[in-house]
């Protein structure tokens, strides 16, 4: 079991959900806030590149185990974006709302059932070199105009397969269940509890 593993995340809320999702699998979960990491630039190209430079710059400065993640939405017709830029899209004050418009305007308005996925990596980089990545994805299609009053950013607008309601409509529990992160975090569980 590893004893003490930094979080690669000021987002306090992300530090304590992974605490009890991964209980048992590992010993004390330290969030980045508490070692004043920085926070990198995500210079990379895919999830996996930035999911992986995160727990890396933690892992370096901490001399500690550390787990990060990279999510987002990639729309096919887009040729994956925003993808990495999902969070940029909303720009400096978080407006989903101007995000969902600019993939309704970049489609050209030709949005109804455009396939799209909500995409997760975990990156785990241990002190010895050893780095591991997990995805999680959840296939859907793109629906209009948003609909639904739960969830966050994206969510409004994902319809996933074999459903007919949007992620923002989803009870949060069983959107939370099904999710690509939980998805990822399954495969991450499964790493640890064979360490
Ligand atoms: P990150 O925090 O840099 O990984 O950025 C992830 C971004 O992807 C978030 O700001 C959201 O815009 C989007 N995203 C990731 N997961 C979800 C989800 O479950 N629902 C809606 N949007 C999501």
């Amino acid at each position: 079991m590893i004893e003490r593993l930094i979080l690669a995340t000021h987002n306090q809320g992300k530090v304590r959900e992974f605490d009890k999702m991964l209980a048992g699998l590992a010993g004390r979960i330290e969030g980045a806030a508490e070692h004043n990491l920085p926070e990198p630039e995500e210079t990379e190209t895919t999830f996996e590149g930035n999911a992986l430079l995160k727990a890396r710059a933690a892992m370096t400065a901490t001399g500690l185990p550390a787990l990060s993640d990279d999510s987002g939405l990639t729309v096919e017709a887009l040729d994956g974006a925003p993808g990495i830029y999902s969070a940029r899209w909303a720009g400096p004050e978080k407006d989903f709302d101007m995000a969902m418009q600019r993939i309704y305007d970049e489609l050209g308005g030709d949005i109804e059932g455009k396939k799209a996925a909500f995409v997760a990596v975990l990156a785990l980089a241990f002190p010895d070199g050893t780095e591991q990545t997990f995805e999680g994805r959840v296939d859907g299609t793109l629906s209009w105009p948003a609909r639904g009053e739960n969830g966050f950013g994206y969510d409004p607008i994902f319809v996933p397969d074999g459903f007919d309601i949007t992620f923002a409509e989803f009870d949060p529990a069983d959107k939370n269940a099904m999710s690509h992160r939980a998805r990822a975090v399954e495969k991450l569980k499964a790493y640890l509890s064979n360490e």
